[in-house]
């Protein structure tokens, strides 16, 4: 393979140069065909499309890897923190103790919200769905730190850095304790991450509240197989919002928006529904699975299925493992889990999904994990949200420290009318 790729388009013959990656993947570098021909390329949902280079997260679809900054996320899953690894993420290279303790510390500072910000919760509807509330208060928090929203002022973006991953899981618990009725709970610094969000949940002023090792062991493991997937939906979002030099709690707020979708982080909340629905309906997986193979039907496996992998999906493997242990460990009993199992059994000998490639995705497994630990499924997704967040804010710094920086702007065919004249209202049919 040379170094260009030759293109002929009418009398015209361009060199487009070859991109090879680390991994050896290859993209052409198009940035000039419209400047020599006069046309641009057209890809649909952006299935070949390369929007960047970027050195944060590998993932080969065909062979089903995923790597952080070089990392195997069996690796990561299996001997670090969150916080850990949202700082490789973030940073690019896993801390020592001391940055570590660094990190940890400055996360811990920034760990309440301004009072005047919880009053926002009086206000939203107690039915709301949590990522509607996630995606506000975030949005929000630019209201109150107008400190530190020049995305490049080094310092301003590493105080917003810390805000954010610091504040996300108490903006997510306040939005579970308004659905519940349930008076708001304070962060405790004196806990890790995760046990610091289960308490925010799961406390009460009424009663002490006893931490559950197991939960938050399977929480961070969660959180890290999260925390990031490369140019997805919501990550390219926030790209394209921090694009336009918009600061990064408004990027992050359009990035949660972005992951609500049923096709995307959704998906577990959405599959967690089919799962009851299949079990409320006699558990017949068979009759579903041919509701799904059913064209006309519209219905689609949820949590099955993937833009980029065409094999088992690496995080489902780790988080299938980790629902087995917990649920056997806590001697939980949970049908879903079964029927999860046995649809997964019947979609992967079924020639439908052996020919199209699908396997179970990150989702779908999640949701019997966070049934769990007492999660309604509404705060799945905002789960999600909370385990994304340092690969989110890794590509949004990303872009802002990279010297080809420009603004998103996608092109178009247009295909509607052509120029035609105007007729006064009295004329029109
Ligand atoms: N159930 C049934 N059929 C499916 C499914 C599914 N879950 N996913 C894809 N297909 C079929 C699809 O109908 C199409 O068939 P045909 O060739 O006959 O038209 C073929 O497989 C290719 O599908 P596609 O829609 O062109 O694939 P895509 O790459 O555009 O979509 C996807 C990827 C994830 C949106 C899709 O697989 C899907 O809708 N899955 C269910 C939702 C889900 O689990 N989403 C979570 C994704 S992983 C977490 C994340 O990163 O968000």
């Amino acid at each position: 393979m040379g170094n260009v790729a030759k293109l002929e388009f009418g009398d015209k013959r361009v060199e487009l140069p070859v991109i090879v990656g680390s991994e050896q993947e290859t993209g052409l570098d198009i940035s000039k065909l419209r400047a020599l021909t006069g046309a641009i390329t057209l890809d649909d949902g952006y299935v070949n499309t390369g929007s960047t280079t970027s050195a944060i997260c590998f993932l080969d679809g065909e062979q089903g890897i995923l790597r952080y900054r070089g990392y195997p996320i069996e690796v990561l899953a299996k001997h670090c923190s969150f916080v850990e690894v949202s700082y490789l993420l973030i940073y690019g290279e896993l801390p020592n103790q001391a940055q570590a303790q660094d990190f940890a510390h400055n996360l811990r500072r920034h760990t309440m919200l301004h009072e005047d910000m919880r009053l926002f919760y009086n206000g939203f509807p107690r039915d709301a769905h949590p990522m509607a509330i996630l995606s506000s208060v975030v949005g929000a928090l630019s209201t109150f730190y107008q400190d530190s929203l020049d995305p490049h002022d080094p310092e301003q973006v590493a105080i917003s850095i810390y805000r954010l991953m610091a504040k996300l899981p108490t903006i997510a618990a306040l939005a579970y304790k308004k659905s519940v009725g349930q008076p708001f709970v304070y962060p405790r610094n004196e806990l890790t991450y995760c046990e610091n969000f289960l308490q925010m949940m799961f406390a009460v002023p009424s009663e002490l509240y006893t931490l559950d090792a197991d939960m938050a062991q399977a929480l961070n493991l969660l959180l890290i197989v999260h925390g990031d997937h490369e140019q997805n939906c919501s990550t390219s979002t926030v790209r394209m919002v921090g694009s336009s030099d918009a600061n990064l709690f408004a990027s992050i707020s359009a990035g949660i928006c972005a992951l609500w979708g049923p096709l995307h982080g959704g998906a577990n909340q959405a599959c967690v529904e089919m799962l009851e629905a299949i079990k409320a309906s006699g558990g017949d997986v068979k009759a579903y699975i041919n509701k799904v193979k059913d064209k006309t039907s519209n219905i689609r496996l949820m949590g099955f299925g993937h833009r980029v992998y065409k094999n088992y999906d690496p995080r489902a493997t780790i988080i299938k493992a980790s629902c087995d242990q917990l649920l056997k460990k806590r001697h939980i009993n949970d049908p879903i889990f079964e029927i999860a199992q046995e649809l997964e059994a019947a979609a992967l000998s079924d020639p439908y999904f052996i020919e199209r490639k699908l396997y179970p995705n990150v989702d779908f497994y999640s949701g019997v994990i966070y049934r769990a630990m007492g999660l309604p499924v509404s705060m799945f997704t905002v789960m999600f949200a909370i385990g994304r967040l340092p690969g989110w804010i890794a590509h949004w710094k990303e872009m802002m420290e990279s010297p080809g920086k420009k603004i998103c702007r996608p092109r178009q065919i247009y295909t509607g009318p052509v120029e035609r004249p105007f007729l006064p209202m009295k004329d029109r049919k």
